[in-house]
């Protein structure tokens, strides 16, 4: 079964409700996301595999450990995904990056496909797909469907607010994947965005109100 880890530290959880506040504009909105995504990325990194390797300190030789070669691929679902890509690169510098596009159809809120570029070896890499917003769960389905459809067995999925009908469709659809978010809001509105949650994520962080 899929778990759910609510990453409520309270310097995510003061950005969060900085994001929140409709005054809060683009430039602000956006290096808070990043921040977020940062400190989210510890947390969903914890459990990365160390070796052990040998190295001398001025002083002596000595064992210490590394993150083993298993490698790293941060997966945006476009455009809101872009968002949390620079905070997780800067602990990962060296993570490979794909795109997946889906927006969701404004009347059936069902998402609709238009873009797939992920890394050639996607398949043995451990994937982060990102998303700010997990709402009725569609695009983050979608979006895991099309990763294990080419060849990904090791996905996790990070975003920031999400609705409790989402973390049910994708721990349904997903059993596999586990979910981290940074709070886990009340419900969908009748347009099926998140209550209270921040708006409309891509338009916030891109200035397209
Ligand atoms: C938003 C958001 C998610 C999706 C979540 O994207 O960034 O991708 O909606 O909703 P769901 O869980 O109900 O599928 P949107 O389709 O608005 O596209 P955008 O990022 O291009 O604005
Ligand atoms: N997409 C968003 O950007 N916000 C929501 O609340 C729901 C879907």
């Amino acid at each position: 079964m899929s778990q759910l880890h609510i990453v409520d530290h309270p310097l995510i959880t003061h950005k969060l409700s900085i994001m929140r506040n409709k005054k809060t504009g683009s430039k602000d909105f956006r290096e808070l996301l990043n921040e977020i995504a940062m400190l989210m990325g510890y947390e969903l990194t914890r459990d990365l595999p160390l070796e052990d390797i040998t190295i001398e300190t001025p002083i002596t030789k000595t064992k210490a450990k590394m993150v083993s070669g298993k490698k790293l691929a941060i997966v945006p679902i476009l455009r809101a995904g872009i968002g949390m890509v620079d905070g997780l690169l800067s602990l990962v510098p060296v993570a490979k990056v794909g795109h997946i596009g889906l927006y969701r159809d404004p009347q059936t809120h069902k998402p609709v496909e238009y873009y797939c570029k992920l890394p050639n070896d996607i398949e043995d890499r451990i994937v982060i797909l990102v998303d700010p917003m997990l709402a009725t769960g569609g695009s983050a389905c979608d979006a895991l469907s099309m990763l294990k459809a080419r060849g990904c067995k090791n996905i996790r999925f990070m975003c920031l607010v999400s609705a409790p009908e989402g973390v049910e469709k994708v721990q349904a659809e997903h059993p596999d994947v586990d979910i981290y978010t940074a709070a886990l809001d009340d419900c969908l509105d009748e347009r099926a965005y998140i209550v209270p949650g921040l708006g409309d994520a891509g338009d916030r962080i891109f200035g397209t109100l």
